[in-house]
């Protein structure tokens, strides 16, 4: 008998849904918050207000495109966290009464190893490359920067991880002070390329260990840009693409420059990424190089599968049904927790 997985993912901004049947995905449906753009950030009372509106029909759309019904399904994997709490209790409520009304098993999933999972998302006639373990994965989104050491499905070990801002959060912000759009990091992805990286410099952290800092950086850039705007009040207008360019290429630094240390440390050549950061062209290019010069396999994911999306919980909740790990109806969502 088959196994069909519905991943429901709320988390923060994005409402979906999405059908995995015996490990391959069948539908993966996005619906994506506009209200945000207004304000700059992520506003956690509208975030859950639209995972109400979104949430029926991006579950009924992911059925449909998959031809699934719903008494076909197996069980219901959701994000328990990390993530808005408002946003998450959308999601967790949704899956948990669908699960008990079809008398099936309910399976939380931890979002940020999801993330590293959607390395394992295998679309139907796909032939991919999945990374084997033990591999490393560095994990950049909006709210988290660390480097996983991967051993199995559910064994994850973090080895390091950021002190303070993430390396999308940093982008964002930079963005912000420059008068760019929400969220910054695809922006600042687009002027980077028509930039040169090395035309200005900013502060980089020094940590010990395998762990990140970001403030530091955004502090820099926030002050470098004051005393340049004394000097010109459209310095902005007029190099942002050398402004954005260069911070691309600090972080894109900062994040290699661990991730190497990692490799080193571990023995370990088969590397990925994920998250919402592994979408940018000039971290990406990184990896690539460094395929080229240190012998790296590399793993990168679909555009699609670096933010936040239902198909990597689905897959997630897919190797959890393996082992029957399922939840009972009384766990509570989670807005903090590690891997
Ligand atoms: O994983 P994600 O969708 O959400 C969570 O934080 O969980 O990541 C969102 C982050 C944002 O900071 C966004 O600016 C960044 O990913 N991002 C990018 C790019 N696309 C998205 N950062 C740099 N370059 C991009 N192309």
């Amino acid at each position: 008998m088959s196994t069909i997985i519905l991943g429901i993912e709320s988390s923060c901004d994005d409402t979906s849904a999405a059908v995995i049947k015996d490990g391959v995905l069948l539908s993966n449906v996005v619906s994506s918050q506009a209200v945000h753009e207004a304000y700059g950030g992520v506003v956690p009372e509208l975030a859950s207000r639209a995972h109400q509106q979104n949430i029926v029909p991006v579950v009924h759309e992911a059925l449909k495109c998959a031809e699934v019904n719903k008494d076909d399904l197996s069980a219901v994997a959701f994000t328990r966290g990390p993530g808005l709490m408002g946003s998450l209790l959308v999601g967790v409520s949704f899956a948990k009464g669908l699960a008990r009304s079809l008398n099936i098993p309910m399976i939380d999933v931890n979002h940020l190893k999801a993330h590293v999972l959607a390395h394992f998302i295998k679309e139907k006639d796909e032939d991919t490359n999945q990374p084997k373990f033990p591999f490393l994965c560095l994990l950049v989104s909006g709210g988290n920067s660390q480097i996983i050491l991967v051993k199995d499905y559910n064994e994850m070990e973090v080895l390091g991880q950021t002190i303070d801002d993430a390396a999308g959060e940093a982008i964002d912000k930079c963005s912000k002070v420059m008068g760019l759009g929400y969220p910054g990091g695809p922006i600042i992805d687009r002027l980077a390329r028509q930039g040169n990286p090395k035309a200005y410099t900013f502060n980089k952290p020094h940590i010990p260990r395998l762990d990140y800092s970001f403030s530091g950086l955004k502090t820099s850039f926030l002050y470098s840009l004051r005393d340049w705007i004394k000097e010109d009040p459209e310095f902005i207008e007029h190099h942002k693409e050398d402004l954005a360019a260069s911070l691309e290429a600090t972080v894109v630094d900062i994040l290699m420059d661990k991730l190497r240390k990692a490799a080193k440390q571990y023995q370990i050549k088969q590397v990925a990424v994920a998250g919402g950061v592994s979408a940018n062209t000039g971290l990406r290019n990184a990896f690539h190089e460094h395929a080229k010069k240190y012998g790296w396999e590399i793993f990168i994911p679909k555009f699609n599968y670096t933010t936040d999306n239902a198909a990597m919980i689905a897959i997630t909740g897919y190797f959890k049904y393996q082992n029957n790990d399922f939840c009972s109806i009384d766990l509570p969502a989670y807005s903090r927790v590690v891997i």
